[in-house]
């Protein structure tokens, strides 16, 4: 790092580059995942799309690389519950790119039952949405994470959620078909936990661990759902999936390179009252 008390010798704006940079990121066909991809490749990153079968990721790496030639984009069909896979993407990873220089963690489960009300919550249920959501995080992060801590280098961003900070408003969901499941809130909880223990863990190896805690993110939601989003947030809005991309930007990049265990919420102020 250069040592100077003199500004005028850095350029700041090539501190947000992410040219050359290797970055991985999980669950990236979804709704949050696809803005991530967008901003990393205007940044300059090359990129690993991974997800599961069902959601294309090579189809839908195969069009961001039509829009960015001069890039490296391939995509991976990854199940971040399974060990064996998350190992076959790391060797992907270092046959393809040769280095890995970031780790980005935005794949959910959102099954149909993560709406059942708390009495009912099945063992699957809650063991379903632990295993992807925390232990996809950990495997990821164990592989992965230790890979560039060997390397001294690496950002890892991983994502909990509101519901790991305060508990969900119940009145939210009144009126409408949505709920929000313990598990859910309890699986973010570790993430939270988990991503504080490796950023002290790997601040020595030169990996910094960081959080994004988007909330509300609009994605078409029934007109009822919205409204009563409005009334709760200081905003008196939802959020857009761009609106939480320039935040993973920062914590990739050296713009943040003395930040680590931070959690950077992108949530319109809901948890300030
Ligand atoms: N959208 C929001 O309002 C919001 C709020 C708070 C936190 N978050 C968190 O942000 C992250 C992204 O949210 P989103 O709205 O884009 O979610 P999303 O449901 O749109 O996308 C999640 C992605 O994860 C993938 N996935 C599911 N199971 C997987 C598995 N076993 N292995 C690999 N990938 C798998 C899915 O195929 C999907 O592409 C999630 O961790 C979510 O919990 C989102």
């Amino acid at each position: 790092m250069i040592k100077t008390t003199d500004p005028s010798t850095i350029n700041f704006k090539d501190k947000f580059s992410l040219d050359d940079k290797v970055i991985i990121i999980t669950g990236a066909c979804g709704l949050v995942g696809r803005s991530f991809v967008e901003a990393c490749l205007q940044f300059g990153a090359n990129l690993i799309i991974a997800d599961i079968e069902i959601s294309q990721p090579l189809n839908v790496a195969k069009a961001f690389q039509s829009r960015y030639p001069n890039q490296k984009v391939k995509g991976f069909e990854l199940d971040v519950e399974s060990k064996s896979s998350v190992l076959k993407l790391k060797d992907f990873a270092i046959n393809e790119f040769i280095k890995i220089d970031g780790l980005v963690n935005a794949h959910q489960n959102k099954s149909h039952l993560i709406f059942e009300p708390f009495e009912d919550v099945s063992e699957d249920n809650w063991d379903k949405v632990i295993n992807v959501n925390l232990k996809g995080t950990f495997l990821t992060c164990q592989i992965i994470g230790s890979y560039m801590a060997s390397n001294n280098k690496g950002a890892i961003v991983n994502m909990p959620s509101t519901y790991s900070v305060v508990a969900p408003n119940q009145n939210l969901y009144k009126g409408t078909s949505l709920g929000c499941p313990a598990a859910y809130s309890a699986s973010k909880g570790g993430i939270d936990a988990l991503s504080r223990y490796l950023a002290s863990y790997w601040a020595a190896n030169n990996v910094r661990v960081n959080m994004i805690t988007p909330h509300g993110v609009w994605n078409n939601h029934e007109e009822k759902f919205e409204a009563n989003f409005s009334e709760f947030s200081p905003m008196k809005r939802m959020s857009f999936n761009h609106e939480v991309a320039p935040a993973l930007i920062y914590l990739l990049s050296d713009a943040s390179s003395y930040v680590t265990g931070d959690n950077l919420l992108v949530e319109g102020g809901w948890t300030v009252w």
